[in-house]
C-alpha cells in the first residue's frame, strides 16, 4: 500500500478575500476511505474539486501516485466524482446514463457492454438497465450515479455529500453499502460530509477541517477519544468543557487546576511544558457516572438534576452541581427522572477519562 497516494502540498485556494482553502498539508493513503468532515463552509467542496481539477491552487501543488496533477484539467486526472444532487440524466435510461460515463475513453462496443454489467452488479442494480431516472427511488438514482463514476475505473473517486439528499433510514443503509463497495473494489475514496457520525462510521482516517484548515487527521476513534483542540471535541459528540490551568509536569502526566474542583494529574496528551498554560478540560456525557449515591471515583460531586429529557436507549441529565459555574451534561443507561429524590444526585468522574485540551 502507498501512504502517500495522495500528496496534498500547502494548498491553498483564495476566492478574493477568502481563504476558502488556507495552507493545508497531508497525504491520503493508497485504498482508504478517507473523509474530509466540517461544518458549512468550511473549505471541504473546494478541496475536493482542487483534487478533481474544478478549481486550481492559489499556492502548493497536488501528487497523485507520485505524478504531479496540479495543472492537469479533469479528464486528465484518474479520478471521479460523485454530487450529492445525484447528476443523472432524465431524458436517457439507466444503461445509457452508465455508458456516458465511457465516452472519450475509446472502448470498443463489447468492453462497453462487459464494463457497464459489472458496475451494475457492483451497485446492484441489474434489471434497472431500461429504467428512466423518474422511476427510480432516490437510493437507486444515487447508485446509478455512483455506477457512472464506477464505471471508468478511476483511481480515486471523489465524493461530495453523495447521501445528503436521502431520508434518514435509506442513508444509514447506503452508508453500509458504500462502505463495503469501497473494500470490495479497492478504490481510493475521498468523502465529504458534514455529519460527524457519518465519517466516524464510515472512514478510515477523517481530517476535520474549519475555516479552510485541517483541525486533526485521525481515526475516528481517536478523534472521539483524543481531540487536540475545542473545535474538535465540540464538534465530534457532545462534551462538558471545564476551564483549566497547568502546573508541574511529571512524565507522562501534568499537574492541573480545573476550576474549583482543585488539582489533577491529567495525561498530558498535548505535551504541554509551560506552567499556567490556559487549557481546557473536556469531559464527555458518558463518560460521567450518576448515581443517588456517593462514589469512591477520583471526583465525587454533590448535584441537583435541573432538567431530564429522555432518548430512548439512555436519558441525559443536565446538573448543577455547587463546585461548577456551568450545567454540566451527564448521560446514562440505567437511571431515568424517576429514579431521584428531590432530583439530588452525585456525579462521578474518573481522572482518565479527563482530556486536556488546548483553549485556541
Ligand atoms: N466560486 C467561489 N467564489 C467565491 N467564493 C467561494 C466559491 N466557492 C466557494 N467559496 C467560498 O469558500 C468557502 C468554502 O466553501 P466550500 O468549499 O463550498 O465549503 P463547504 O463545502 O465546506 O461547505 C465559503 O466561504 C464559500 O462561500
Ligand atoms: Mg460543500
Amino acid at each position: 500500500m502507498n501512504s502517500s497516494f495522495i500528496q496534498i502540498n500547502e494548498i491553498s485556494k483564495h476566492f478574493g478575500s477568502v481563504r476558502a482553502v488556507d495552507n493545508v498539508s497531508f497525504q491520503i493513503h493508497e485504498g482508504e476511505f478517507f473523509s474530509l468532515l466540517g461544518p458549512s463552509g468550511c473549505g471541504k467542496t473546494t478541496l475536493l474539486r482542487l483534487l478533481a481539477g474544478f478549481e486550481y491552487p492559489t499556492t502548493g501543488n497536488l501528487l497523485l501516485d507520485g505524478i504531479d496533477i496540479t495543472s492537469l484539467p479533469p479528464d486528465k486526472r484518474p479520478t471521479n466524482m460523485v454530487f450529492q444532487n445525484y447528476a443523472i440524466f432524465p431524458h436517457i435510461n439507466v444503461e445509457k446514463n452508465i455508458q456516458f460515463g465511457l465516452r472519450k475513453l475509446g472502448l470498443s462496443k463489447e468492453q462497453i457492454e462487459k464494463r457497464v454489467k459489472d458496475v451494475l452488479s457492483l451497485v446492484k442494480l441489474e434489471g434497472y438497465e431500461e429504467r428512466f431516472s423518474s422511476q427510480l427511488s432516490g437510493g437507486q438514482r444515487q447508485r446509478v450515479a455512483l455506477a457512472r463514476a464506477l464505471v471508468r475505473q478511476p483511481k480515486v473517486l471523489l465524493l461530495d455529500e453523495p447521501l445528503g439528499a436521502l431520508d434518514k433510514k435509506l442513508r444509514d443503509e447506503m452508508q453500509l453499502e458504500l462502505r463495503s463497495l469501497q473494500k470490495e473494489i479497492g478504490i481510493t475514496f475521498v468523502f465529504v460530509t458534514h455529519d460527524q457520525q457519518e465519517a466516524i462510521s464510515m472512514s478510515d482516517r477523517v481530517a476535520v477541517m474549519s475555516e479552510g484548515k485541517i483541525q486533526q487527521l485521525s481515526a475516528p476513534n481517536e478523534l472521539y477519544k483524543n481531540p487536540q483542540n475545542i473545535f474538535v471535541s465540540d464538534f465530534i459528540g457532545e462534551t462538558n468543557f471545564l476551564k483549566a490551568s497547568t502546573k508541574t509536569q511529571d512524565g507522562e502526566y501534568i499537574n492541573v487546576s480545573i476550576e474549583n474542583l482543585g488539582e489533577f494529574k491529567i495525561k498530558n496528551n498535548l505535551n504541554i511544558s509551560e506552567n499556567s498554560f490556559d487549557a481546557v478540560c473536556s469531559i464527555r456525557p458518558e463518560a460521567m457516572k450518576i448515581d443517588t449515591v456517593k462514589s469512591d471515583w477520583d471526583i465525587c460531586l454533590e448535584g441537583k438534576i435541573r432538567q431530564t429529557s429522555y432518548l430512548g436507549e439512555m436519558t441525559k441529565f443536565y446538573v448543577e452541581t455547587k463546585e461548577l459555574e456551568k450545567i454540566i451534561t451527564v448521560s446514562s443507561q440505567h437511571f431515568d427522572n424517576q429514579s431521584f429524590k428531590n432530583n439530588d444526585c452525585f456525579i462521578s468522574i474518573s481522572l482518565e477519562d479527563i482530556s486536556l485540551l488546548d483553549k485556541k
